[in-house]
């Protein structure tokens, strides 16, 4: 089936060839082939702050007076994104800083304090969400907490979390090698991410019990 949504690719990444970078054009490649609009965006150039005490930062006029461009990229690109994959190296076991910071920093825009938060809010909301990570080591473990964090960012924002894609390398592109096929995976993501069947139950949510059609 093909969809002509939108998505965005952000990459958490410094590494321009790296192995995010890398399984961050899968996931171009594969929702391209699936008809999507695909924008692949590299969060440091747009974000070079963190997050400050609002309260004090703020302009006059309710603007965050940070002076970079992360304004054009959350309401550029990530709020009339459809679909958001974050493709993001494992670093200490968590999301890079500047995937963090990307979440960190809308705080500015969905704050009561920002006077067009309600639409911010609204289009931070209801997306299709991918989570892609790189670490050196090969062991489950490592990325856990971060696919817990995403969880916990699609339950917050009212998304769907529709997959995780994991892939092991440490130079530059070594992403490729990996034998469990991350690349094939990230290029699956992108084809599917629309369209994965999705659920997420409550004990009262009405169901056929099959779950595929026959
Ligand atoms: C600051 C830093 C912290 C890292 N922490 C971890 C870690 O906790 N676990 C791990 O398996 N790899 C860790 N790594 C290795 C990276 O995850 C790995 O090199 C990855 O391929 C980098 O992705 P990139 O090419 O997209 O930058 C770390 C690398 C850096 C630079």
């Amino acid at each position: 089936m093909t969809s002509s949504r939108r998505l965005l690719v952000l990459v958490g990444s410094p590494r321009r060839n790296g192995n995010s970078a890398t399984l961050a054009d899968g996931v171009r490649q594969g929702a391209e082939a699936a008809g999507s609009t695909v924008a692949v965006r590299f969060i440091d150039d747009y974000v070079s702050s963190l997050l400050r005490d609002c309260r004090t930062c703020r302009r006059p006029d309710g603007e965050c007076a940070i002076e970079d461009r992360f304004r054009e990229l959350l309401f550029d690109e990530f709020i009339p994104a459809e679909g958001v994959v974050f493709a993001s190296p494992v670093y200490w076991y968590g999301l890079s800083a500047q995937t963090k910071v990307f979440l960190d920093r809308m705080f500015c825009y969905y704050a009561a304090s920002y006077p067009g938060s309600a639409q911010a809010i609204a289009g931070m909301a209801r997306k299709r969400l991918g989570l892609v990570l790189v670490s050196e080591e090969t062991y489950p473990g490592a990325s856990l907490g971060i696919e817990h964090q995403m969880q916990e960012y699609a339950r917050y924002t009212h998304s769907e979390l529709v997959g995780v894609v994991r892939g092991t390398g440490n130079a530059r592109g070594e992403v490729r090698r990996d034998e469990r096929s991350p690349l094939a995976d990230a290029e699956q993501l992108g084809r599917e991410l629309f369209e994965r069947k999705y659920s997420d139950y409550r004990i009262d949510t009405p169901r056929s019990g099959k779950v595929w059609p026959a």
